[in-house]
């Protein structure tokens, strides 16, 4: 088969200039896609086209799909990848509304917005897919730590599945995709910060990070890849009957029956 299965299509990669979204973009571009990647700092070498643009602001989201609809005149993929956590830990005490508000408009209206201005050239040419990558913390927040990230990525998928109901008869797939724990160049640093600050090996400061978010049954962290093969798979022909799901890659870590 083929590896280019993806050629004449023009795929979007938000955040797609590091982590996750980096390795989505560059198997979309090696399956054929054309790919634009959209971050708000350009990298220093740009492995696709970049256009600057903060999906915090809606502004910058409507002058990056004005750009992208002039030059190529639709879109067949759209990765809503841009999103983290920004919010303190310490439980429901600690952050204040603000931060509450900041962690909503990054994680989902970020791609509510992106999606009202891609959508529509979708729905004009009766095809096109959607994913928004979202986390297993979601359905398994930890509130000492990420209480405000895990709950808007809960909205996002409630967002998102209603999406994919209401464009199902349109031609649009929309899905959603949770990784749980990846080894990104940040999830790297904290480990190696954490390690010094407790003068232990970064072996064991990893194995401790697992076991603090209830183990990994694989026993390991993902790649980057890893993710971005199940989204390869979600926006191919392959999976022309899948919408209105969520895939988890997660190496068992979401411990029931999803
Ligand atoms: N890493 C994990 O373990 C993990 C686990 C579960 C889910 N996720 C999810 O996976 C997605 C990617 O995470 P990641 O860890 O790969 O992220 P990352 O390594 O921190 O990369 C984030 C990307 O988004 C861009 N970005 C940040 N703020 C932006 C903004 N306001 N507007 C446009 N682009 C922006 C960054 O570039 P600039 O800084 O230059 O803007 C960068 O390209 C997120 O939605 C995250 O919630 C990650």
């Amino acid at each position: 088969m083929s590896n280019q299965k993806l050629t004449g299509n023009i795929a979007l990669v938000t955040g797609g200039t590091k982590g996750i979204g980096k390795a989505i973009a560059d198997q979309l571009s090696a399956q054929g896609a054309t790919v634009i990647v959209t971050a708000r700092n350009e990298p220093e070498l740009p492995d696709h086209e970049f256009i600057k643009s903060n999906v915090t602001n809606a502004e910058s989201v409507d002058a990056l799909a004005e750009k992208i609809i002039r030059k190529y005149g639709k879109i067949d993929i759209l990765i809503n990848n841009a999103g983290g956590l920004t919010g303190p830990g310490g439980g429901y005490q600690t952050p204040t509304d603000e931060q509450w508000m900041n962690e909503f408009n990054f994680n989902v209206l970020s791609c509510i917005r992106v999606d009202r201005a891609f959508i529509p050239s979708m729905v004009a040419q009766k095809s096109g897919v959607v994913i928004h990558i979202t986390t297993v913390s979601a359905y398994k927040p930890f509130h000492q730590f990420n209480l405000t990230y895990a709950t808007v990525k809960s909205a996002l998928n409630t967002y998102s599945k209603g999406l994919a109901n209401e464009l199902a008869s349109s031609g649009v797939r929309v899905n959603l995709v949770s990784p749980g724990i990846i080894n990104t160049e940040m999830t790297e640093l904290f480990i190696e910060n954490k390690a010094k600050e407790s003068n232990t090996s970064v072996e064991q400061t990893t194995q401790e990070f697992i076991e603090s978010a209830g183990g990994i049954p694989m026993g390991r962290m993902a790649s980057t890849g890893e993710v971005a093969n199940v989204v390869s798979f979600l926006v191919s022909d392959a999976a022309s009957y899948v919408t209105g799901s969520n895939y988890y890659v997660d190496g068992g870590l979401f411990p029931v029956v999803q």
